[in-house]
Parts: structure tokens; C-alpha cells; sequence
């Protein structure tokens, strides 16, 4: 049994109260490598094999989505070199991963500004897509080359764009025809996280899923991603566990 200790009281965790879709801000790959005198690389290579992990350790549980926040679109304006490896990742982790993938009946999804990455590692995301894609079990959603204002953006226009055409009239325009046009669309009744963790101790959105997350729980964990385990992702679910979601009524839901 997991539990742990909450104002001196044991909770246990629940199997039955996980999170549908966990949306994760892999944050602290950078300080774990400059904290062992490595490269900021080494922790990028690290967190990937943690990626593996708590893949496996989500789709266990039973999760329906998990969300992977790998690459925003602010992250170009990091040193070349570092861009290069984080383009390089997909390929890496898809070329080891997918067999485990299909094993665990695990879809990949990827959102973003997929079209603006190297031919390379959109070929990568493509061959995982296609090989993965009769998978029923846990969605693996990669979050790369993502920036959720440029999403709302993309979506404001592309709504304006079908008003114009008269496919659409202002006033029937409603948050489910933006959510439709958002990037995750196609995660249905799952597109908004029911929990968003972040690692490292940072607490702040750093512009992802800024819609979606209007209802989420959060929970911020001080442990560098490359340090993550089950056992943190547990602790975290088990927070979830404890929050009285209200969705801006009075009942808990
Ligand atoms: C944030 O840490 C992390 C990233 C910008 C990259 C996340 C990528 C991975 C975890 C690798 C897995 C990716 C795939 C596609 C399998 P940071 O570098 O900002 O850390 P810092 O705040 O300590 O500098």
C-alpha cells in the first residue's frame, strides 16, 4: 500500500481516483547536469530515460492521457548546441521506446508546431505516430515546439478565417468551438488535464496549455525531473487525491 503522512494523519493512495490526463512541465534538467559538473545535456539524456519511466509507470495506473511538455516555442532561444540534442531526443527515445510503446498498448500524440522542426525528428514523430496508432491504451501526448498563445492565436484565426467564409457566425461562436480549434482537440473528453505537475520547485506556466488548465489541480514537486520517480509521481496523484475539485460550484465533482 502507498501512503504517506499528511498533518499527522496516514493517507492511502487510491487506484481508483487517478487522474484521467496528467500534464507535466519536466522542469530542472539543466541544474541536475550543473550540479554534477556535467553539461546541460546530460540531463536533458537523463530526463528522456525518466520520460520512459513514468510512461510506463502512468499507463500502469491507468492514466488516459499523459501530456509531455518537451520543447516550447521560447526553448530556440537556448545555445545551438543544446537546441541540436532536444531535436535529437524524439529520435532517440521513439528508435528504444516504441516497442515498449505497442507492448503497452501506449498511442503517441504529439501537438505543436510540428511542421517548423527538423525533417529528421518530424519523421521520427511520424514513424512512432503510424507505429503506434492502433494502440487503445494510455495516449503519450508530446508537447514540442508548443507555446499555448500562439495556439489561442492560431485558433482565433482559424475561427475568424470560417466566420469570413460564412461558415460560422460570430454569435455561435462558444468555448466549444475554441476548444475545437485548440491542439488538443483530438484528445476529446480528455483535451483539459485534471493535473499538472511541475518539477524542480518552479512555479509558473511558462506558457503551456493556458486554456486547458483553467479547472486543472497543481501540484509542484522540488524534485529535478532527471530524479523523478514513481514513487514522486504517486506522492503527486496522491495530492491530487486530497483536493476537492469544485469547478467554481459547491459540490465536489
Ligand atoms: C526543462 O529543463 C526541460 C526541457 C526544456 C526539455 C525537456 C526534455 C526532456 C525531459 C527530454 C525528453 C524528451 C523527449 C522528446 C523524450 P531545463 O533545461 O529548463 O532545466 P533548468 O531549468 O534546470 O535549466
Amino acid at each position: 500500500m502507498f501512503n504517506f503522512k499528511k498533518k499527522n494523519k496516514i493517507v492511502d493512495f487510491d487506484y481508483q481516483n487517478i487522474p484521467n490526463h496528467i500534464a507535466i512541465i519536466m522542469d530542472g534538467n539543466g541544474r541536475w547536469a550543473q550540479e554534477r559538473h556535467l553539461p546541460r545535456i546530460a540531463g536533458h539524456k537523463q530526463g528522456m530515460n525518466v520520460v520512459k519511466k513514468i510512461t510506463q509507470a502512468a499507463s500502469d495506473l491507468g492514466v488516459k492521457v499523459l501530456t509531455l511538455y518537451a520543447f516550447s516555442t521560447e526553448n530556440w532561444k537556448r545555445p545551438e548546441k543544446e537546441v541540436n540534442y532536444l531535436m535529437d531526443l524524439p529520435e532517440r527515445f521513439f528508435n528504444t521506446f516504441v516497442p515498449d510503446l505497442v507492448k503497452n498498448n501506449v498511442k503517441v500524440n504529439v501537438m505543436g508546431y510540428v511542421d517548423q522542426l527538423p525533417k529528421q525528428t518530424q519523421t521520427a514523430i511520424n514513424n512512432a505516430i503510424n507505429d503506434t496508432k492502433d494502440c487503445t491504451g494510455m495516449v503519450l501526448n508530446f508537447a514540442l515546439n508548443y507555446g499555448s498563445q500562439d495556439e489561442i492565436v492560431t485558433a482565433v484565426k482559424s475561427i475568424a478565417e470560417k466566420v469570413s467564409n460564412n461558415e460560422l457566425s460570430i454569435d455561435s461562436i462558444s468555448k466549444e468551438i475554441v476548444a475545437d480549434n485548440l491542439m488538443t482537440a483530438d484528445l476529446g473528453e480528455y483535451a483539459n488535464p485534471d493535473l499538472l505537475i511541475r518539477t524542480s520547485g518552479e512555479e509558473r506556466l511558462s506558457n503551456f496549455l493556458l486554456w486547458q488548465l483553467a479547472y486543472s489541480e497543481f501540484v509542484f514537486d522540488d524534485t529535478k525531473w532527471p530524479d523523478y520517480t514513481e514513487d514522486n509521481l504517486k506522492k503527486c496523484i496522491l495530492t491530487f487525491q486530497s483536493r476537492h475539485r469544485r469547478f467554481g460550484g459547491l459540490t465536489n465533482k
